[in-house]
């Protein structure tokens, strides 16, 4: 039998490392698969002046699941003096290779589990009345439409004609902006469609049936953002009341739950939301679980089935070159995990969380995010795991 191909993406800095890792914890767990490396990052943005090769591209329509690590992005300017003397003055112009991604293959539906672990030295804690401290367990996924909205990239400063039309002449516009010339003013869009909005709330009320969460929460803003939020909302209640009855709709307002977070986390289950919302409130929860070193994520098409799982974290440049690695491999291999779920694995997913969760609660091999140490290079001197330390104590705790 063939084996099933998995395409890595390690891409730059520690991406490389934690991806690594995760393929070791893989391996350990009885997965079966073979690794197809594809090229991405800053190393080809240097040398071919695109960091998404066209080849890395055909590599994903072939084989659709994705392990992704890190890249690394820079601003326009410091990119164009990086690239090599030949490409200098071709007009290439430098854009992330992850949001090329998305873009490219339609990736509209960002999922980002926050789940704590017991014995989580990171993990959010509060105070009770009686000042007693505890410790609530939080299982929250957060459903982010992932190509629409504020970050669909519609937006101009100086806005052509058409544009700043429609704002000198609508009768409820002109009063804030009709009189502010159009070199003065800057607009971005927050456009969502029915299309993608139907697809967003289906991902999340159906995972809430699956994996048996009692509610879906909107968060949004639909009594302020009242076309596209309020198309959400309604929206969402249609869904909830024709398909999935058994599921309560609850909605709360971005900024409140932000207040709330620290207040109740533990109550919520499945949260949707637009594109921005949904990156704030997914990185707010996963700030209660342990932060980056514990953010996992996939962005998927269930129309193509391209899918790509990714730790939330960047390619964190200063640890890169650290002669023994430092960072918390666990994000990368919760991604991991979350492949595995994808390919009908969901066994061999159990297992390995089964034995991260052993490795958290006993406390005997902690990277040094969670001793809360600063990040130096002696810090494994100090009692801190090294990031292969990490994932060696996972891998026995499976054997
Ligand atoms: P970052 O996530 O790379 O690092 C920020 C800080 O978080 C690190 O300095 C470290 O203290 C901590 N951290 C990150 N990963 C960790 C881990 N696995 N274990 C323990 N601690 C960890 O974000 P930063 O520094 O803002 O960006 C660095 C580069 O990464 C930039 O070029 C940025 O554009 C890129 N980036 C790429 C992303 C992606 O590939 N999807 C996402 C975010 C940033
Ligand atoms: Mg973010």
């Amino acid at each position: 039998m063939t084996k099933r191909k998995i395409i890595t993406l390690p891409g730059d800095g520690i991406g490389k490392i934690v991806l690594d890792e995760a393929i070791r914890v893989l391996d350990a767990s009885g997965f079966e698969a073979e690794y197809v490396h594809g090229d991405i990052g800053w190393e080809f943005w240097k040398k071919e002046g695109n960091p998404l090769p066209e080849r890395t591209i055909r590599l994903i329509e072939q084989h659709k699941t994705v392990l992704f690590g890190a890249i690394t992005s820079k601003p326009r300017d410091e990119a164009l003096d990086e690239l090599a003397p030949e490409l200098q003055d071709k007009g290439l112009v430098y854009s992330s290779p992850i949001v090329g991604l998305r873009q490219h293959f339609g990736l509209d539906i960002c999922l980002r589990p926050c789940r704590s672990y017991k014995g989580n030295p990171l993990n959010f804690i509060r105070r009770k009345a009686d000042h007693t401290i505890e410790e609530p367990g939080i299982d929250v996924v957060i459903f982010r439409q992932n190509t629409e909205g504020l970050y669909s990239g519609v937006e101009w400063s100086n806005p052509p004609e058409k544009v700043y039309e429609a704002l000198r002449t609508h009768p409820k516009f002109v009063k804030n902006f009709g009189t502010i010339p159009p070199e003065e003013i800057s607009v971005s869009t927050r456009i969502f469609s029915q299309r993608a909005t139907e697809r967003i709330l289906q991902a999340a009320f159906n995972h809430a049936l699956r994996y048996n969460y009692k509610s879906v929460t909107l968060c949004e803003k639909p009594n302020v953002i009242r076309e596209t939020s309020g198309m959400m909302y309604r929206m969402a209640k249609k869904i909830q009341q024709s398909e999935f009855p058994q599921i309560e709709l609850w909605n709360t307002n971005i900024d409140a739950q932000m207040m709330w977070l620290t207040k109740n986390p533990e109550i919520y289950g499945v949260i949707v939301a637009g594109n921005m919302f949904g990156d704030i409130v997914s990185d707010a929860f996963a700030g209660l679980i342990g932060g980056l070193g514990f953010a996992c994520s996939a962005q998927y098409n269930p129309d193509s089935g391209v899918a790509i799982f990714e730790p939330t974290h960047g390619s964190a440049p200063k640890y890169a070159g650290y002669p023994v690695s430092i960072v918390n491999p666990v994000a990368m291999i919760e991604s991991a995990c979350m492949m595995l779920e994808s390919v009908d694995e969901p066994q061999k997913a159990l297992k390995i969380r089964k034995a991260v969760a052993e490795v958290i609660s006993e406390g005997k091999v902690r990277t040094y995010d969670m001793k809360k140490l600063p990040g130096t290079p002696d810090v494994c001197k100090k009692g801190a795991a090294s990031t292969r330390q990490m994932s060696d104590a996972i891998i026995e705790k499976m054997l």
